[in-house]
């Protein structure tokens, strides 16, 4: 897979390719990650990528003509599966929707500013609008960020153990079960008699109990 990222604040996006397993991903050549700075793509003196908004209005919007030359630039090297604006009114992730982004092999993501975009990047350009949660983020890099986490530990041989994706919290529409390790007493809390059986095909059926009563309890709505 190959992620190219638009931004403004490439800065901003460094440090979360920088640790991990996500750079770890990166060593294995599992998932290649490009920043690309919008105002390299500015034309004129002063590098302007945003002015003011027709209408009049509080805040600044990113023109249309520095995005379509860095994404025009990056098409005219490869094709690209999806062009995803990160934006608060966009579809909002979640497992499935990262699970099937995690099987295209080039993208690109656009991470939106102050008022955002001009409208017409989104009407040319943008094949998917994604937001990360109902609250407003100064700019679309760290959604850009837990975009490119969620997505990257799901492709095969980045996590150590493939299986551990597959029991995450969300892959069956249910939370996740506890979890404990040692020690097996703390303090007189005991960790329950049955993950300490050896009884596997006992543990494997208590756990989907648990799973799907914490679901209930904490996440109803999952269940419906
Ligand atoms: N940009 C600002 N807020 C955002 C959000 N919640 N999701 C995605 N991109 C954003």
């Amino acid at each position: 897979m190959r992620i190219d990222i638009i931004t403004v604040l490439p800065e901003l996006l460094k440090s979360p390719f920088e640790a991990s397993i996500l750079k770890r991903a990166i060593e294995k050549n599992l998932v290649e990650v490009h920043l690309h700075n919008l105002r390299d793509y500015s034309s004129g003196n002063y590098k302007q990528v945003d002015d003011y908004q027709f209408g009049g209005g509080a805040g600044m919007v990113l023109m249309v003509e520095p995005i379509d030359k860095c994404i025009s630039q990056l098409k005219s090297e490869r094709d690209y599966d999806e062009v995803i604006y990160m934006t608060p009114d966009g579809d909002t992730l979640n497992q499935g929707t990262s699970n099937e982004i995690s099987l295209k092999k080039n993208l690109i993501i656009l991470c939106g500013h102050y008022k955002g975009v001009d409208q017409r990047v989104r009407d040319l350009f943008v094949t998917r609008e994604i937001s990360i949660g109902d609250y407003v983020l100064s700019g679309g890099e760290l959604a850009a960020a837990v975009l490119c986490d969620a997505i990257i530990r799901l492709l095969p041989g980045v996590l150590n153990d493939e299986t551990s994706a597959l029991t995450d919290t969300f892959q069956d529409n249910l939370l996740a079960p506890p979890v404990y390790t040692r020690p097996s007493n703390y303090k007189g809390t005991k960790v329950p008699d049955i993950l300490l059986s050896g009884d596997f095909p006992k543990i494997e059926k208590w756990r989907e109990e648990k799973a799907l009563e914490r679901t209930q309890e904490k996440r109803p709505d999952l269940l419906k």
